[in-house]
């Protein structure tokens, strides 16, 4: 298979928190593999410019809808809308997610961020797959009906005390990806990525307020730099390609080598 084969035409994605970062990356190289989308975000202004820049440079459908992934009503109709909008859904980046911004250790995380990171961050992931599945589960393709990618997060494994949520929902974002595997295999499967440090919205696109971060917390990446929204989206397209068709239930850190 060439680098350039568009196996992907015919299939369409559904990427939550497509409006930046990781989602936007996954956004213009799935389209660039020839698939048609739907991006989901509660960020309206952001959602249409990266729609209609995905599908000015790719020339693929790019369909904006806004949602908020932990409201189930808002999820229900989203999926509904995502099915009458494209034909298949064979990539779900199940990927929207909100950072910790309290910094506080857990005996004093306050109920409301604590529920906040949880709905988000992993029941949003949960309801977003169980709208869909229903209707993936009976796509004709071969040898899989679909593939789901959840973003977790290295956060899973270093268990920051003073991100104590945040991490907490990484992690049952790795369990629920198994189990999901699990459940919906042989049709479709089922892996988690998990960055570490990589400039995008959730650190504000500043590298410095990451470095700041590292610093204080004692941090040093073995590769030498931060990471970027492409390392991430590499893997990723390494898991929708069918050079990942025999994979599932699995996590994949991509870190630079923190966390070794
Ligand atoms: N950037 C990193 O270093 C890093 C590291 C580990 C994990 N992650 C995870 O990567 C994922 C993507 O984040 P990113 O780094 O690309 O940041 P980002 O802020 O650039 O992108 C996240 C997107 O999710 C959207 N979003 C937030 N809450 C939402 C909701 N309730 N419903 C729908 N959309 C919502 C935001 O509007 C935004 O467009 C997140 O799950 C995050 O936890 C990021």
């Amino acid at each position: 298979m060439s680098a350039n084969d568009k196996y992907l035409e015919g299939k369409g994605a559904l990427i939550t928190g497509g409006a930046s970062g990781f989602g936007r990356g996954a956004a213009y190289a799935l389209a660039e593999k020839g698939a048609d989308l739907v991006l989901v975000d509660i960020n309206e202004e952001l959602l249409e410019e990266t729609s209609k820049k995905v599908a000015q440079k790719t020339g693929r459908k790019v369909v904006p809808i806004l949602c908020d992934v932990s409201k189930s009503d808002q999820v229900k109709s989203m999926a509904k809308q995502a099915y009458e909008e494209l034909d298949n859904i064979f990539v779900v980046f199940n990927n929207a997610g909100i950072a910790d911004q309290s910094l506080r250790p857990i005996t004093k995380v306050k109920e409301v961020d604590w529920d906040r990171l949880m709905d988000v961050n992993l029941k949003g992931q949960w309801l977003v797959m169980n709208s869909l599945l229903r209707k993936m589960k009976k796509q004709p393709f071969e040898p899989l009906a679909g593939k789901v990618i959840c973003t977790s997060s290295l956060g899973a494994f270093t268990l920051s005390p003073v991100l104590p949520a945040y991490c907490i929902s990484k992690v049952g974002v790795i369990a629920m990806a198994k189990i999901f595997a699990k459940e919906l295999a042989p049709k479709i499967t089922v892996n988690s990525i998990l960055p570490g440090f990589h400039t995008t919205g959730i650190y504000l696109n500043s590298e410095d307020l990451i470095k700041t971060m590292m610093k204080a917390g004692n941090i040093t990446l073995p590769l030498g730099r931060i990471g970027t929204v492409d390392d991430v989206v590499n893997l990723f397209m390494f898991l929708v390609s069918p050079a990942s068709d025999y994979i599932t239930g699995q996590y994949f850190i991509v870190g630079g080598g923190l966390h070794i």
